[in-house]
């Protein structure tokens, strides 16, 4: 567990550091985009050409993933004629990080002047049609956390005290990544993604609630690191893997959510996902 954030200039220092760090070891030259893969989808770095590696622990200010299926590290190569720097591997908040140190990656990447922003997440499908495997585009999001990584002194040198989130998930980028699946043939979803504390699931009652305020899908990531992405002025893509029925979806008192089947599933979608993300990175 890391410690809350004591000043500014402290935490200004950390993300300077490791900024250094990916410079000394990525070179000087900032990626085209960042990608910060979800559970299960962190085999993508793999798909980079010439790709050079750095590890968590190299990072300071960068805690170890304690989570099965999130290693850490970055990864900096080229997908056609990008060049891509991949967090393989996130800090989620119920592991007990403050939103600060959870959305450090995106800092960074924001210090480095990065434009694009890709997250993706394994989520809960709300929704009784959409099946386990499916994959969403995020359309928008309700934070539910009860924080807000922008908490505390402005970081001045980064963006303004009060960020717009009108567009947070850019609809540019929407469009074009509707253009790749519908030519790959690929059913995609479109839908808003509720963020919710965790690491228990939720209950069948939560996810009643979720459905009410009009969520699509729940999961436990991405809000914060979205927000932090938008404060830098950087452009958003969002996708998640509904790698489940939500709690109480599909009206079977026997039904349970648990890990193993999140991670089953986004094996199961894998191949789209890693088609569609390949296909957008090369075309955007
Ligand atoms: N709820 C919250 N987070 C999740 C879920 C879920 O059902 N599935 C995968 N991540």
């Amino acid at each position: 567990m890391d410690t809350e954030l004591t000043s500014t200039e402290e935490w200004k220092t950390v993300i300077t550091k490791c900024l250094q760090t990916l410079r000394s070891r990525f070179g000087d030259s900032s990626p085209d985009m960042a990608m910060i893969l979800g559970s299960g989808l962190g085999s993508f770095a793999d798909e980079l050409e010439d790709s050079l590696h750095l590890p968590y622990g190299d990072l300071p200010g960068f805690p170890l993933p304690t989570v099965p299926g999130h290693s850490g590290e970055c990864v900096v190569g080229k997908m056609g004629d990008k060049r891509v720097l991949i967090f393989r591997g996130r800090f989620h908040f119920y592991e007990g990080h403050s939103l600060h140190t959870a959305t450090l990656p995106v800092r960074v990447a924001g210090a480095w002047k990065i434009p694009t922003l890709i997250v993706t997440n394994a989520a809960g499908g709300i929704r009784k049609d959409w099946a386990p495997a499916s994959l969403m585009v995020i359309s928008d999001h309700l934070n539910l956390l009860g924080h807000n990584p922008l908490r505390g002194a402005n970081l001045d040198d980064f963006g303004t005290r009060f960020p717009d989130l009108s567009n947070a998930y850019d609809p540019a980028y929407r469009k074009q990544m509707f253009e790749i699946a519908q030519k790959a043939n690929i059913d995609l979803k479109e839908g808003i993604y509720a963020a919710m504390n965790g690491p228990s699931y939720e209950t069948p009652a939560e996810v009643r609630m979720l459905r009410t305020l009009g969520a699509d899908a729940v999961g436990m990531s991405t809000v914060p690191e979205t927000i932090v992405a938008r404060h830098h002025g950087m452009r958003v893509l969002g996708m998640s893997c509904i790698t489940n029925h939500a709690a109480g979806v599909q009206d079977d008192p026997g039904q349970e959510v648990n890990h193993e089947e999140v991670i089953e599933n986004s094996k199961k979608a894998e191949a789209h996902f890693k088609k569609l993300l390949k296909a957008w990175v090369k075309a955007v």
